[in-house]
């Protein structure tokens, strides 16, 4: 069982960061990464559509005898990882926007949170954000950006305008955080409007740690030797 494969999914792209944080810390795993473009997006579906297709994902990924799943999404995680946990006995990981560290980093000026628009409407988001926001946090949905990301994912460059224009209502911004994993593909986009002295947050880093933390807590670390990464797309 230590040998099999780790599961990461995501709607579609937004989750390859989430996978590379978990192989710079986790360089024995194999992974197998789903990427669930016919759901896609996950964002503006209702709570009952989005469990549906992270179900289908789980299940898909069971099918590559995974041995725990990273749920490399915030609106994934936001709305269905307590159902999955009750649903199936292994390890799950999720992601969630980072304010507790931009609330504790950012004593000066607001801390601007893009997310989707399910992840914002959820209670276990609203719960979150009454632990830590310092009254100085904007909570910024953005209808269809993560779509957009995954379609220009090859010239994200393409949406600097875009994004820019985005942007601009928001002022006196001292962090960003990126509640959605797609929008982690827009960091140098964003640095570039604000200026070398912005903070970023994204849960990445963060979920590799947890998720070897979980592996060892379970006793389920590969042993040394070949390993493998798979992409699957549903
Ligand atoms: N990448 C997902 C997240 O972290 C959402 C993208 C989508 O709307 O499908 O929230």
């Amino acid at each position: 069982m230590n040998d099999a494969p780790i599961g990461v999914f995501d709607s579609g792209v937004g989750g390859i960061g989430t996978l590379k944080s978990c192989l710079d810390l986790l360089d024995g795993e194999s992974f197998v990464y789903l990427a669930d473009r016919s759901g896609m997006p996950y964002g503006t579906k209702s709570g009952d559509e989005i469990e549906k297709r992270v179900d289908e994902c789980v299940r898909s990924l069971l099918d590559e005898g995974v041995k725990a799943i990273v749920v490399a999404c915030n609106t994934a995680t936001n709305v269905g990882i307590a159902a999955l946990r009750k649903k199936y006995d292994m390890p799950f990981v999720g992601v969630e926007p980072a304010v507790k560290p931009a609330a504790l980093e950012c004593k000066r000026g607001n801390v601007l949170v893009l997310l989707t628009p399910a992840t914002a409407s959820q209670a276990k988001f609203l719960s979150l954000l009454s632990r830590f926001d310092n009254g100085r946090m904007t909570i910024a949905p953005q209808r269809g950006l993560a779509e957009k990301i995954e379609t220009h994912i090859d010239d994200i460059e393409s949406l600097r305008c875009e994004i820019y224009d985005v942007l601009r209502r928001y002022r006196n911004v001292e962090g960003v955080v990126l509640g959605c994993t797609h929008y982690v593909f827009l960091k140098d986009i964003i640095r570039d409007f604000y200026g070398e002295k912005i903070k970023i947050y994204d849960g990445n880093d963060g979920v590799a740690r947890r998720l070897k933390a979980v592996l060892e807590e379970n006793d389920l670390l590969a042993a040394e030797g070949k390993h493998f990464i798979k992409f699957k797309v549903i």
